[in-house]
């Protein structure tokens, strides 16, 4: 019949349409499958939520029994904080001060000193245990403030310091003489870069290097050619890690854009296994190995220790299995594989997580530490990756510039940093790392244990996080009885401590003891305990009520921050 024709090709259109619909809804399912539940996975819902968010905070009498605790123990946690209080304006008394003067000028010492704590407390504890941001000289494992304290240093310099501080003023010292004859010319480049290639190539085992000025740039070059050569838009990146800050890679809750064309997938999940196999706008995944030790978590930050369910534990096993499968895949489908070793690179092995995973990727950033103490960023790649144009469309271009990038006296000091990796000395340090640092963990846990403190330490090698085991409110105010036991931390606190590598055992003594000195303090002062039926569900569910309270009542939408 004459109109069966156009009604067969109609049907055939609707199931056609059908059929993709469905596909698309799969596809859909598929990626919210490999979400992690957490709000982590979902940085979108994340940011929306935070906004909602009211401002308010504990009054001095709160701060101390905000988990409702009995008078007696308020009454120990009051004194201990004052006394506490009284010991830093005495010891820090120079220090505090210049930080007084420069903190409402500087909005990153605004900020960290802030945000050092839950919301909630910071108010009360910056006006007792004020800031000291300021530190005069380094020497050994040590910092001095200006006040002429001797800190342990368990900062590293955000993980840069890795052999030392002595190591790198000496590094930098040789680079400025090396270049010295040059000085600060950009552009041209000075000889020793040939030599940093070389010696990257080698470590990298990829075939070409950039150079570039901090580790952000580093990762923003490397999505960026991995999106050029495949022609596709998404990255992948995983709950929880850490990248820089720049927009693509910082989604959620921090960065005011929405980042469109990133998925933020589950980490060690055989769904986001298939969400790769199967979606086809993926140009590349980026792994930051250091994630090996909270998979799916955020950054340990103190901030963020409102009870006591921060959890980390290293299982190298079960993650290199993880690359393994991670890297067959990426592979089956041209997805581009990158390792972000900005944190970890030379910290695990010399030859970085590739190495000491035992996986390749196609691109690899570095940074930190290979400046030899000075600002960088550095890419390695595969040729074909690499390159910033096309053979035949010489207007479809990559662009990648930076004004410091491939700086003399950067260069020198990296060339001295991969030159010393080169000497028996190096190659002594890393032959028994991971036995020493995973040995001072078990030391410093069985000691806390013998003195039934609440807390433990997890590590990979030499970066640590501090676990607490009990549903406490009060979890982060051992950052403050580490400060006043002498040991410097950054400022998120307990989440992070970074050993360089020159602690000697007599040094890493002397930390494991000043360690638990701050742990029996704070357990005497009361901050430990909790109500019999707490749990950490249950402090999450108190304070939920507590933000909708201050939401819902116009007193909590007028107040505002101070
Ligand atoms: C894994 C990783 N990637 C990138 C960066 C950013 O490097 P930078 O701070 O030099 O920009 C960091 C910094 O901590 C990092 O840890």
């Amino acid at each position: 019949m004459e109109w069966a024709t156009p009604t067969l090709a109609f049907y055939g259109l609707g199931a056609a349409a059908l059929a993709t619909s469905l596909l698309t809804l799969r596809r859909r399912l598929e990626l919210s499958k490999a979400k992690h539940i957490t709000l982590t996975g979902h940085a979108n819902l994340a940011r929306r939520l935070a906004s909602l968010v009211p401002f308010y905070d504990y009054e001095e009498c709160r701060f101390f029994f905000s988990d409702d605790a009995p008078e007696e123990i308020v009454a120990r946690r009051r004194a201990g904080f004052m006394r506490l209080s009284a010991l830093y304006d005495a010891r820090f008394a120079e220090t505090i001060k210049h930080t007084a003067d420069v903190t409402d000028r500087i909005p990153d010492l605004k900020f960290t000193d802030t945000y050092r704590v839950p919301f909630q407390y910071s108010r009360v504890l910056r006006q007792h245990l004020k800031s000291a941001a300021f530190v005069q000289s380094s020497a050994g494992v040590m910092l001095s403030d200006l006040d002429g304290n001797q800190f342990y240093d368990l900062t590293a310099s955000y993980g840069v310091n890795l052999f030392g501080n002595d190591f790198y003023k000496d590094t930098i010292a040789r680079a400025v003489e090396r270049v010295g004859e040059l000085g600060p010319v950009l552009g041209p480049y000075h000889p020793v870069i040939a030599d940093n290639v070389t010696r990257l190539q080698e470590i990298s085992g990829l075939d070409e290097v950039s150079f570039h000025m901090s580790g952000t740039e580093a990762v923003m070059q490397a999505v960026r050619l991995a999106r050029y050569h495949t022609r596709r838009s998404h990255l992948v990146r995983f709950c929880g890690a850490y990248h820089g800050w720049w927009g693509d890679v910082q989604p959620g809750i921090g960065n005011p854009v929405p980042a469109r064309e990133t998925y933020t997938l589950k980490e060690m999940s055989d769904e986001t296994l298939r969400v790769l196999r199967t979606r086809r706008d993926i140009a590349c995944v980026l792994v930051n190995p250091l994630q090996a030790l909270h998979p799916n978590a955020p950054p340990p930050t103190d901030a963020s220790l409102v009870d006591g369910a921060r959890s980390a534990h290293f299982d190298k096993n079960a993650y290199t299995d993880w690359l393994k499968r991670l890297r067959a895949v990426c592979t089956e489908q041209n997805i581009v594989l990158i390792f972000d070793e900005v944190f970890v690179g030379f910290r695990l092995a010399m030859g970085g997580a590739q190495e000491y995973f035992g996986v390749r990727a196609d691109l690899v950033t570095y940074g930190k530490t290979l400046g030899g103490g000075l600002p960088v960023g550095v890419l390695c790649g595969r040729k074909h990756l690499m390159q910033r144009f096309r053979d035949d469309r010489p207007a479809d271009i990559c662009f990648a510039r930076g004004t410091f990038n491939s700086h003399p006296y950067v260069m020198a000091a990296m060339n001295e940093f991969l030159r010393y990796l080169d000497t028996p000395r190096a190659r002594k340090t890393y032959g028994h790392l991971e036995q020493t640092w995973n040995a001072r963990a078990r030391q410093l846990n069985e000691r806390l244990r013998d003195e039934a403190l609440p807390v433990e330490v997890a590590n990979m090698s030499s970066i640590w996080t501090v676990c607490y085991l009990r549903p406490s409110r009060y979890n982060w105010m051992l950052q403050f009885y580490l400060r006043a036991e002498l040991l410097a931390l950054s400022w998120i606190g307990t989440g992070r401590l970074i050993f360089s590598l020159n602690y000697t055992d007599a040094d890493f003594q002397a930390v494991a003891d000043r360690f638990v000195a701050a742990a029996r303090a704070m357990e005497q002062d009361g901050w430990w305990w909790h109500p019999p039926a707490a749990t950490n569900t249950s402090i999450k569910r108190h304070l939920l009520k507590e933000m909708i309270a201050h939401r819902l009542s116009r007193n909590g939408d007028r107040a505002k921050p101070r």
